[in-house]
């Protein structure tokens, strides 16, 4: 098993990770455990102690405030402490829900995360953004609030549904062409089925991972412009494929279109190289997936470009693409939407 540990402003965030993991977390006391319905058998198989639960529905309709509010109400009615804990087992959507409850009550709880999808281990439970869905806009209302202790049962990745596995698809490929070229060349040597029925390999694949993310959270906690924004690599157009989608297209394949289309983008602006093209391309086809840009392309074109000129880290005529210099080595360009919506036109 492996105990990683990261120093962030609000104290220790420290994640355990493999086979166990969950029997780490001990005789749970003075806790409330959030998880969906989906999830009780593992929770009742899984946790011991004497801790109180709460079923939540999950997917991204509850993510809203109603949510919240049925934690926040549970944890007044159990008369819950500061020194009480919150527990969540999920995917991201309960992750970012139950954290953001546990950063509300009494100004903040002790917080754990169980995070159950490879979406969720490798990218939503880390790094301490929490949000909602509000008047449909997707995670507007979220505080900054690291789980101090994250618990990432490996094996578990095993037993998931398939479409489980390709939704964290795309963040880990993103990790490995934008940051991470070890990452990368262990992916081109390995087929991912030959990984995932590997514990060791499995193991190294999600801690590379969650090193890769906790790295840049650790420089750029609260997201004020700096490193962290190479993690919206392939995001940009990802979010605005999923949205046009009516989420239909899951987050895993929209990232990929994400990051073909902004490499794409960026060759054809002079902003990078065929080279770093074909790597991303050869990624992602060995991956599994395809590599024509115009497979990702879902809606009108004009809908895709005002998603993305809606995007939060835009400015009111640009935006910054972080764009691989060469694989592993990230750049930022900033790109206007002129830019982006004669490209999308043209596709
Ligand atoms: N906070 C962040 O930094 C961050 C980063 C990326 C994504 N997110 C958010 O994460 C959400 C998506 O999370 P997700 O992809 O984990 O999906 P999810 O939480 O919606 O879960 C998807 C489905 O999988 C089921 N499920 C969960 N674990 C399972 C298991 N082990 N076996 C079988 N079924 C299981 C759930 O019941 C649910 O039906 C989005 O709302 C996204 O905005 C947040």
């Amino acid at each position: 098993m492996l105990n990683l540990s990261y120093r962030l402003s609000r104290g220790t965030t420290e994640i355990i990770l493999g086979g166990g993991a969950l029997a780490s977390i001990g005789k749970l006391e003075d806790s409330l455990v959030v998880y969906p319905h989906s999830l009780r058998q593992m929770v009742e198989s899984g946790l011991n102690g004497n801790f109180e639960s709460l079923e939540i529905n999950d997917g991204e309709d509850s993510k809203s405030l109603d949510t919240v509010m049925k934690i926040l109400d549970r944890l007044m009615e159990g008369r819950f402490k500061r020194s009480s804990s919150l527990v969540s087992v999920g995917g991201g959507t309960v992750s970012d829900v139950a954290g953001l409850a546990a950063s509300l009550y009494l100004r903040g709880i002790p917080y754990t995360s169980v995070p159950t999808t490879l979406l969720s281990m490798v990218d939503a439970s880390l790094g301490g953004k929490t949000g909602v869905n509000f008047r449909g806009v997707k995670n507007v209302l979220g505080t900054f609030y690291c789980a101090s202790r994250i618990v990432v049962d490996t094996p578990l990745i095993g037993k998931m549904p398939h479409n489980l596995v390709e939704d964290g698809i795309g963040e880990i490929a993103k990790y490995a062409a934008i940051m991470d070229s070890d990452l990368y060349s262990f992916l081109m040597e390995n087929t991912l089925d030959g990984v995932l029925k590997d514990q060791t390999k499995t193991e190294y694949l999600i801690s590379k991972c969650i090193r890769d993310k906790m790295e840049l959270v650790s420089q750029d906690e609260f997201d004020q412009g700096g490193k962290r924004i190479v993690l919206n690599f392939g995001h940009t157009f990802g979010h605005a494929i999923e949205a046009a989608s009516n989420f239909s297209i899951g987050h895993g394949h929209a990232v990929l279109g994400g990051m073909l289309l902004e490499v794409d983008l960026a060759v054809k602006m002079g902003l990078a190289t065929e080279e770093v093209q074909e790597g991303v391309q050869e990624l992602i086809r060995h991956l599994g997936f395809s590599v024509r840009e115009k497979d990702y392309l879902a809606g009108d074109r004009a809908q895709l470009s005002e998603y993305i000129a809606s995007d939060k880290k835009s400015t009111r005529h640009t935006i910054k693409l972080p764009i691989p210099q060469s694989i592993g080595i990230p750049k930022v360009c900033e790109v206007e939407f002129s830019s982006i919506s004669g490209y999308l036109e043209r596709k």
